[in-house]
């Protein structure tokens, strides 16, 4: 089984991960938690460009080879290998990421990026994607509260985390079988509930 969690800046998918791996984990899965590039060396080094504070003058197309660079090797170096010997796979943003950030966020055509996606993954699309929603200032403002890591994508103005935001709102109602909205603005322990539900649901399916 390969989950994904997606949502905009601030969602809080990160403290997620930890408490829901270890609830699959009770069920009696083996369940191996990932983020790109995932401790792939030649991903790890990709990702040091794309988001390094200074490559201000990064063309878009760029950021978005860089993106699928790195998600190729990840893919073929961690995560296939990971499913194919049963295990499952949590995952911290994946290709759909790309879609909202560079498709609906820099308006890059979304066929043009599902092609390259599906280039650089083998064709490989999560069972369930659960989608973390919060409203944009909510969530930037969560993010600069966390005093965490400020990286060169946050920095982009207000308008490009609102379209990456009802860009993800488009992707799910688009494909409602693979995709579960969940409200992030509520306190963790219910936005928990409501993905442990949501894999429930779908595992029982
Ligand atoms: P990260 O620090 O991992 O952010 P978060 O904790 O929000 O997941 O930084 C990832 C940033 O890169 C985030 O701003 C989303 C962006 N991103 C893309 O623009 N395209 C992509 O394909 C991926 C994977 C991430």
């Amino acid at each position: 089984m390969f989950i994904t969690l997606e949502g905009p800046e601030g969602s809080g998918k990160t403290s997620q991960m930890a408490p829901l791996a270890d609830f699959l984990r009770q069920l009696g899965n083996s369940v191996v938690t990932l983020r790109e590039p995932g401790g792939s060396d030649i991903g790890e080094q990709i990702r040091g460009v794309i988001m390094e504070l200074n490559n201000t003058a990064m063309n878009p197309r760029t950021e978005i080879l860089l993106f699928l660079a790195s998600r190729a090797q990840f893919v073929a170096e961690i995560v296939r290998p990971t499913l194919n010997a049963g295990q499952w796979v949590l995952c911290d943003r994946y290709a759909d990421s790309t879609l909202a950030y560079q498709g609906y966020g820099h308006q890059v055509d979304l066929d043009i990026l599902r092609r390259l996606l599906d280039f650089a993954t083998g064709g490989l699309t999560p069972d369930l994607t659960l989608l973390l929603d919060i409203e944009t200032n909510a969530g930037l403002s969560r993010k600069r509260k966390a005093g965490g890591e400020w990286n060169r994508l946050d920095a982009y103005p207000p308008e490009f985390h609102q379209r990456v935001r009802q860009g993800y709102l488009e992707l799910a109602r688009n494909e409602p079988q693979r995709w579960v909205v969940i409200d992030a603005s509520q306190p963790l322990e219910m936005v928990q509930s409501a993905m442990r539900q949501a894999i429930l649901a779908r595992v029982q399916a």
